[in-house]
């Protein structure tokens, strides 16, 4: 996942941007710390759906768009 690739890659990204990377709970979607707001729309739109799993968590996650997804989630 996105999530991983950012963490093998030893980016640096916690606490930069609070909505961008946190993954406290690594990936077993069981937080939205990792909530990723996609700018671009012909991205967004090659994306797997998210699962229900995956939107029931974006309903908490702060500061909601139609383009959020949870980034341990993008694959
Ligand atoms: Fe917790 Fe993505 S890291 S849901």
């Amino acid at each position: 996942s996105m999530l991983e690739a950012a963490h093998e890659n030893d980016l640096e990204l916690e606490g930069k941007n609070h909505d961008f990377f946190v993954g406290a709970c690594e990936g077993s979607l069981a937080c939205s710390t990792c909530h990723v707001i996609v700018m671009d729309m012909e991205y967004y739109n090659k994306l797997e759906d998210p699962t229900d799993e995956e939107n029931d968590m974006l309903d908490l996650a702060f500061g909601l768009t139609e383009t959020s997804r949870l980034g341990c989630q993008i694959v």
